[in-house]
């Protein structure tokens, strides 16, 4: 992440730019030296999120940027977040911004600075590391929140924690699939894990043969590439809950020997390991936001290749926890490496896991670009999420789990086929995934919608949104163990 923060009492003489809060109702602070009706006639009405360039205060050189933050009773943590997207979007050309803005809410002062942090960072996140030409990143890179407070510093490092965590998962996603292969990114996430205080082991394909591990071997068979499983564990002392996660780390879905087409959408599959991708950032917040869960992840990363050695359509795969699948079709591929992944998880016999998967095009049919789907065998689980999701702004919308359409699944001559037809596509896949959850209380996210954005909006920017980084980390650091029966 490039952006820094500071806490300061009061404005730096230094500051190019100070973004000044102005509300929708109410006076307009004094400072700005124009009335109400004046800012109307200029077009500015201080609703939310808009913004209005003004002269410099006499005998200051610091240009000057009004921000809108609509009526100060509303502001919530979503709307703080998104002031802090708005303001750095509206000062990105300066290189420093000073501003009030964090503190003008109701929140208490740790969250206001925090989400304001994660704001500014991500709206301010660039992937140009295979650019000659650097100009479209932002000459603001510094940002100082006026205020002084214990609290605000204390949110500020927890935001950039946060938001550190997001940018290093979009620059992952973002990474052409032969610029990070599986073997770069298992380095990447041990650095990672070295810096964050996680425990990591890494398997390599012999390995993961021994281990049973025939769905992500399977997957990998048409590939030059070997595969990679990850496991990070965060093991603070005291814990009495624990958590796993399983990531699809796809490095790139070509389809395999069912092949995919070659439209637009396929230069995407680069992204097909988002869901790992937001799993390594999420663990590598935890040391810094002091998180008391014990989380153990799994990246499960390989990619997916037609080849001579390419797994077959009526091929059979055995999965670690020693079920079969019928392959009919190689493009459903992510389920196959999350079998092996929530089988070893499930051995841990944690309270609660949670996959994160870039798994189904019939997801984002059903729900679109801006919200990921949620589906499990245990409400309590979903519910936690679903909590996450109104704090973290990232949408979730729960599919059902429904039991019935498990028969399509049925398979011939193994436990079970890889793709159960045309409809409900979100729902056959997880009926799949549930087989290898061996009855620990269970929820899906399915990305594959949000996992790219088309423009630059608030505190996204087009390309990788690594949607789901905020909200794992929020749901670990919230986690209770689900008091709920599992669902039949
Ligand atoms: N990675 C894709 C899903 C995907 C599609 C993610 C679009 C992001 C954007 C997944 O591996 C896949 O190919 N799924 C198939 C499953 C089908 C063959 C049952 C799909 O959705 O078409
Ligand atoms: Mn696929
Ligand atoms: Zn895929």
């Amino acid at each position: 992440m490039r952006t820094s923060f500071t806490v300061s009492k009061s404005v730096p003489a230094a500051a190019s730019v100070i973004a000044i809060p102005v509300a929708s109702d109410g006076p307009v602070p004094k400072e700005v030296g124009l009335t109400r009706a004046q800012l109307t006639a200029m077009g500015f009405d201080g609703r939310c999120c808009t913004s209005l360039p003004i002269s410099p205060a006499k005998g200051s050189k610091s240009a000057r940027v009004l921000i809108g933050i609509g009526a100060v009773k509303d502001i919530n943590e979503s709307t703080m977040r998104n002031i802090g997207a708005a303001a750095a979007r509206a000062c990105a050309k300066h290189g420093s911004m000073a501003t009030t803005l964090a503190g003008v809410s109701r929140l208490n002062k740790r969250a206001a600075a925090k989400v304001f942090v994660e704001g500014a960072a991500l709206a301010l996140h660039r992937w140009v590391n295979l650019k000659n030409d650097k100009s479209s990143l932002p000459a603001l890179t510094k940002i100082t929140l006026v205020g002084d407070s214990a609290d605000a510093k204390a949110g500020v490092a927890e935001g950039v924690a946060v938001a550190t965590a997001v940018c290093t998962a979009r620059d992952h996603a973002n990474t052409p699939p032969s610029h990070l292969t599986a073997t770069k990114f298992a380095r990447e996430a041990v650095t990672i894990a070295k810096k964050s205080g996680l425990k990591v082991t890494v398997y390599d394909k012999k390995q993961l043969e021994a281990m049973g591990c025939g769905g992500i071997v399977g997957v990998n068979a048409g590939s030059v590439e070997p595969p990679r499983v990850v496991k990070l564990v965060w093991a603070p002392t005291g814990a009495t809950n624990k958590v796993v996660l399983v990531g699809k780390g796809v490095m790139y879905d070509s389809g395999g020997i069912s092949l995919k087409p070659s439209d637009a959408s396929h230069a995407s599959m680069k992204m097909d390991m988002s869901g790992a991708a937001a799993v390594l950032g999420a663990m590598s917040a935890l040391k810094a936001l002091k998180v008391k869960t014990h989380v153990t992840a799994y990246l499960m990363c390989t990619d997916n290749l037609p080849s001579g050695s390419a797994m077959k359509l009526g091929d059979v795969l055995t999965f670690r926890n020693g079920k079969t699948a019928e392959i009919h079709n190689t493009d459903a591929e992510g389920r196959l490496i999350l079998a092996d992944g929530l089988s070893l998880g499930a051995e841990g016999k944690p309270d609660a896991m949670v996959d994160i998967a870039t798994l189904t095009g019939a997801c984002m049919g059903a729900l679109g670009k801006k919200m990921a789907g949620v589906l499990g065998n245990n409400q309590g689980v979903v519910d936690q999420l679903l909590a996450s999701s109104g704090r973290t702004d990232e949408l979730l919308w729960q599919l059902p789990l429904f039991q019935d359409y498990r028969a399509l699944l049925d398979s011939n001559v193994a436990d079970m086929k890889n793709v159960g037809g045309p409809y409900g596509g979100a729902i056959t896949a997880s009926l799949f995934l549930n087989e290898f959850t061996n009855g620990v209380p269970w929820a899906h996210l399915d990305i594959a919608g949000p996992m790219e954005a088309d423009g630059d909006n608030g505190w996204l920017n087009r390309g990788a949104t690594a949607f789901g980084t905020r909200l794992l980390i929020d749901f670990v650091a919230n986690f209770k163990k689900p008091v709920k029966a599992p669902k039949k």
